[in-house]
């Protein structure tokens, strides 16, 4: 008899795929949909990007190989000192990934030792690749409610003892998808000084850490871990919010050489860098941080105006310091149900948000929207949800 493993056969479906499949039904009906639900603004790329990736096209394809370019590498070690200050070299490994889900993934292979055993926490709501990650790689997935009340801050010291002891790393994602929190660099320090006092590795996913607030002075920009501390530390970062490079697939891994190094060896069967041609545009785009500043106006701008529309409607959120992401109360007559709020607006007024019980079940009852359409057609959907609400 053909079959597939446990875990491949508990699954849940993908939620990025259902909502493809909930805004293709609507579509097929001939419903004009508005899809805020995903995290993939529709911005045009930067010019100067898709030039130098047309002009890389090579008339032979070659394997790209696992550490990819030295220009590559030069151009990842130049962002985090120039954006943190931290400097690549002996402490410091850089190893470049097809964008940073496959990274966040594949990870756990090499951090889980005693499988059935070792535990890695993960933020809930939060990114479902963290979790499925560690299922695969036969660890224990350790979910960390994100608490209103605690400011949807993790916090790791309040954790019984008997789950720390099995504990070998922490996945942390600040600035947060969904809920749109920044941390300060005292709550990294929290965190580093709690994992370095029981041996527990941070696997910090960066990836909005250049979607913030534009008007922020520099001291409050969003910090990276990496700031902290190299040791113990694996931090991911991507061009998919940065530079609206979601179909590209570039990003890159830096951290502690005790882990990278080896995971390094373990990548060569698994994972290469980008595509060639791939890893020349993400050079450029690397090296420049005018074309993010332009997305982080046009981000800041949308929040800020989309935020206050909310809060206008009585609907509780607040507006991020960072990130495109408002994280909405689902209205009390939905008594915390978030996906039939989500569902019903869906199927009534073509509006697409992803309720919060898909992202995890850390916080029910709310629901997150992505600020991907321009202003008319936000304004179009909020009206929608207004009328919906109202
Ligand atoms: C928190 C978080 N991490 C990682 C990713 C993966 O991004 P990518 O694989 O496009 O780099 C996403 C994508 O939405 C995300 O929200």
């Amino acid at each position: 008899m053909f079959g597939v493993n446990e875990v491949t056969a508990q699954l849940a479906p993908y939620p990025a795929e259902t909502l493809r499949k909930l805004r293709l039904q609507l579509e097929g009906e001939g419903r004009r949909v508005y899809d805020l639900s995903t995290g993939d603004p529709r911005i045009p790329v930067w010019s100067a990007i898709q030039d130098k990736v047309r002009n890389s096209l090579p008339d032979i394809s070659q394997y790209p190989s696992v550490l990819g370019s030295a220009r590559l590498r030069e151009a990842h070690a130049a962002y985090l000192l120039q954006r943190f200050g931290v400097r690549a070299g002996d402490n410091l490994t850089l190893l470049p990934t097809a964008g940073s889900k496959e990274a966040i993934f594949h990870i756990p292979l090499s951090l889980i030792q005693r499988k059935g055993q070792d535990r890695i926490l993960f933020p809930t709501p939060g990114y479902p690749i963290y979790r499925d990650g560690i299922l695969f790689a036969g660890g224990i997935p350790t979910p960390m409610p994100l608490r209103h009340e605690e400011g949807f801050l993790q916090q790791p010291w309040n954790l019984p003892p008997e789950i720390v002891r099995d504990t070998v790393a922490i996945w942390i994602n600040y600035p947060n998808n969904p809920t749109g929190t920044c941390a300060t660099p005292a709550y990294f320090a929290r965190i580093v000084e709690w994992a370095q006092a029981h041996n527990v590795v941070i696997l910090s996913d960066e990836c909005y850490v250049d979607i913030y607030d534009g008007a922020l002075p520099e001291s409050q920009r969003p910090p990276s871990m990496l700031q902290l501390t190299q040791k113990g530390v694996i931090a991911f970062y991507s061009l998919s919010k940065r530079s609206g490079l979601t179909g590209y697939r570039a990003g890159f891994m830096a951290g502690d050489p005790a882990i990278l190094g080896p995971h390094t060896q373990a990548r060569a069967r698994f994972g290469v860098a980008q595509p060639d041609f791939v890893q020349e545009g993400a050079i450029v785009a690397w090296e420049d941080d005018a074309h993010v500043a332009a997305r982080r106006v046009i981000f800041s701008h949308r929040v800020r105006w989309m935020g206050a529309a909310l809060l206008e409607m009585g609907i509780q959120t607040q507006i991020p310091e960072a990130t495109f992401y408002l994280w909405g109360k689902v209205p009390a007559a939905y008594s915390e149900d978030d996906v039939r709020f989500c569902r019903e607006l869906a199927e009534k007024g073509g509006v697409l948000f992803s309720p919060s019980s898909w992202l995890g079940g850390g916080g029910p009852g709310w629901f997150r929207i992505a600020c991907t359409l321009d202003d008319r057609e936000s304004r179009e959907a909020l009206d929608i949800l207004q009328g919906f609400c109202g």
